[in-house]
C-alpha cells in the first residue's frame, strides 16, 4: 500500500515526521543530503516513539582523539536512552545486534510517497 506522508516542502532536511500504518508508527527522515528514509517508529531497546527524538550526526573519534561529525542527518536518536539508528539501514550503531524494519520512500509529482504493508 503507498501512503502520501506530506508534499516535500514539508519535510525540510534534516527533519522527522510520523506516519501510522495501522497501529504501527513509521517515521519518514529527509536527511542533511536531501534524500528520504523510513524506519519503524518503535524503538529496538525498549520501544520509545522514535519520532519523539531527532535526527543528528555520526559522531566517530578521529585520529587524534577527539570526535569527527559525519552523515548529517542520517542517525535518529531515540528520546528515552539516546540509542543511535542509522535510518539509511535500520541498524543500531549503539547496539548493531538492533534493527529497525525499514521501508521504501519515494517523491512523486512533489509528494513524499511510503509503501508499507496492508494494515490489519
Ligand atoms: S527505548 Fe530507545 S534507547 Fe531505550
Amino acid at each position: 500500500m503507498t501512503v502520501v506522508v506530506c508534499g516535500v516542502e514539508e519535510l525540510p532536511r534534516g527533519s522527522i515526521m510520523t506516519v501510522m500504518n495501522g497501529d504501527t508508527p513509521v517515521v519518514v527522515a529527509r536527511t542533511g543530503a536531501g534524500e528520504y528514509h523510513a524506519v519503524r517508529g518503535w524503538c529496538a531497546h525498549q520501544g520509545a516513539m522514535l519520532g519523539g527524538g531527532r535526527l543528528t550526526w555520526l559522531t566517530c573519534e578521529d585520529a587524534r582523539g577527539g570526535y569527527a561529525l559525519s552523515r548529517a542527518g542520517e542517525i535518529l536518536r531515540c528520546p528515552w536512552h539516546s540509542f543511535e539508528y542509522d535510518v539509511t539501514t535500520g541498524r543500531c550503531v549503539t547496539d548493531p545486534k538492533l534493527r529497525l524494519r525499514t521501508y521504501p520512500v519515494r517523491v512523486e509529482d512533489g509528494n513524499v510517497l511510503l509503501d508499507v504493508p496492508d494494515a490489519t
